[in-house]
């Protein structure tokens, strides 16, 4: 069967934000000690104490942004433990988190450093939970305000003279939860609060992100956008915060206690994560609907700040750590949220996966025995796809139903595609999620002319396939020849479970 769609490369959508290629790294397990940061003593090239080898591959992802310290960390965090001669830090507990010490050796001066190594943009997560207005609010001085002044004049002390430049600001993290168990309308008043004291300095505009709402909790959001409200005194009107945000995970198991297996799970199993990857629609529609009422020129930003696959953690390991592994079937949830990302650039600004290295869907695993670094089947969706970032999307219109099947009480459609065009390139997304069957699309390009197709795929024998230190290049992008440009249309097959990217020159 082939599946007839279209693509009018002269009708141009909204530009899909680079930021929803965004990241999270969280003081979780061995996301930032072990992962991104291993000391100034290690022996594994470093530069002051950060991973090279992990910065190199997040590099060729062109990393746009990377979300810290939390995640639910975020709301215990206190960032004056975090500065200054790292022996003289103070020692926590990370009760959320295995309840292992966490010594602050990687604190505001060492993110910014690797914000600065992944030429990404911080995106500071600050802690409403159990810190104060005022402690936020000297947070962004310290980082931010140029001239002299007590939060500056301790940055210099600490060795920074300049001021780096911060604009995205979270105004903390799952306040329904972790970050205070606080009703909506309690949040939103502190988020107001909060918000206000988080100043400009000089030319740094801080874009501040309201804790958002737990999937589909549509009411929290409606809270939100109710209290967003316009502050300010006389005609100056200003806005607590500029963005709130959403958390929702692909989550499988029966059970919170019984997620399932990251590697040894059945065809079932795969359909039905399939199935609840493609909520995030339903999820993301379901928000902007909510704050199209109240912002209908699309002012206020969407970010999906944790987003990802969550199983039960590999065995033998600390279960407060979130270490799984990283399958076929991961990069096939991933390539999915794409399409539905791209398909809500009109209000969705940033996206940040969970998490980095080592945590929940990482891009990175690395060995704590050998320190071997293994590129995940995510982490090869995130580098064939980047072409998107920041380019304009074109819609996919089909003309025939497209595959589908039942799982359980519902259906899912089996073939996901996506499109843009940036720099006179086109770029088409697709994804075949049956996992016995191929599927063969057929796609009419109007509008305009496209050259010289190649075509990229990435797929495996098995679902289950995943990369390890012994075998890194199990699951890892080919070329494809099943691309074929002729008379204005482009054929693609797609194998089962696979996830397949289409470029050419456009003219139009
Ligand atoms: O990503 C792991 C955790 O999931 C985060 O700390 C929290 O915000 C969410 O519940």
């Amino acid at each position: 069967m082939t599946v007839e769609a279209v693509i009018n490369l002269d009708i141009d959508g909204p530009r899909i934000n680079r930021h929803v290629y965004g990241h999270f790294a969280e003081h979780l397990g061995r996301c930032i000690y072990g992962g991104f940061y291993v000391g100034e003593d290690s022996g594994i090239p470093h530069e002051g104490g950060i991973r090279l080898d992990v910065v190199e591959a997040l590099r060729a992802l062109d990393i746009p942004n990377l979300r810290w310290p939390g995640g639910c960390f975020a709301d215990e965090y206190h960032w004056r433990d975090g500065i200054g001669p790292r022996e003289q830090r103070p020692v926590m507990v990370n009760t959320h988190w295995g309840g292992v010490e966490e010594n602050n050796h990687f604190g505001t001066h060492e993110f910014m450093a690797l914000c600065e190594l992944l030429g990404a943009e911080p995106y500071i997560s600050g802690n409403v939970g159990s810190g104060s207005v005022r402690e936020m609010s000297e947070w962004v001085e310290y980082l931010t305000r140029d001239g002299d002044s007590p939060m500056a004049r301790l940055r210099k002390a600490n060795g920074r003279d300049e001021p780096w430049r911060v604009r995205f600001w979270g105004l903390g993290n799952e306040a329904w939860g972790c970050g205070g168990n606080m009703t909506a309308s309690q949040y939103a008043t502190e988020a107001r609060r909060y918000g206000t004291y988080c100043r400009d300095y000089g030319d740094n505009r801080l874009y501040k992100i309201a804790a958002g709402a737990n999937g589909t909790d549509y009411a929290w959001t409606e809270t939100l956008m109710k209290q967003l409200g316009h502050l300010g005194c006389r005609r100056v009107t200003t806005t607590a915060f500029h963005a709130l945000s959403v958390h929702h995970y692909t989550l499988t198991g029966p059970t919170w206690e019984d997620k399932g297996s990251a590697t040894a799970f059945d065809t079932d199993e795969h359909y039905r994560t399939m199935v609840a990857a493609a909520r995030i629609e339903e999820v993301l529609a379901g928000h902007a609907a909510v704050m199209d009422c109240y912002d209908p020129t699309r002012s206020v930003g969407l970010v999906l700040d944790e987003w990802g696959t969550w199983f039960d953690v590999e065995p033998g390991t600390n279960p407060g750590f979130l270490y799984q592994q990283n399958t076929l079937r991961d990069a096939l949830v991933a390539s999915v949220h794409f399409d539905v990302f791209h398909r809500h650039a009109d209000r969705l600004v940033m996206a940040n996966i969970a998490q980095t290295v080592n945590v929940l869907q990482a891009m990175i695993l690395t060995d704590p025995d050998s320190n071997a670094l293994v590129l995940t089947p995510t982490y090869h969706v995130f580098r064939m796809n980047r072409g998107h970032q920041d380019a304009t999307s074109l819609r996919v219109d089909l003309r025939t139903a497209p595959p589908s099947r039942p799982v359980g009480d519902t259906t899912l459609t089996t073939v996901s595609m996506s499109a843009s065009h940036k720099d006179g390139r086109l770029l088409v997304s697709l994804s075949n999620l049956d996992a016995s069957s191929s599927a063969d699309v057929e796609i009419d390009l109007r509008g305009g002319t496209v050259e010289a197709v190649e075509a990229l795929i990435l797929t495996s024998a098995a679902l289950q396939d995943h990369n390890t230190p012994g075998s890194p290049g199990a699951v890892e992008p080919r070329l494809h020849d099943g691309a074929v440009l002729a008379g204005g249309r482009l054929r693609v097959h797609l194998p089962p479970h696979s996830f397949v990217t289409v470029t050419g020159g456009l003219a139009t």
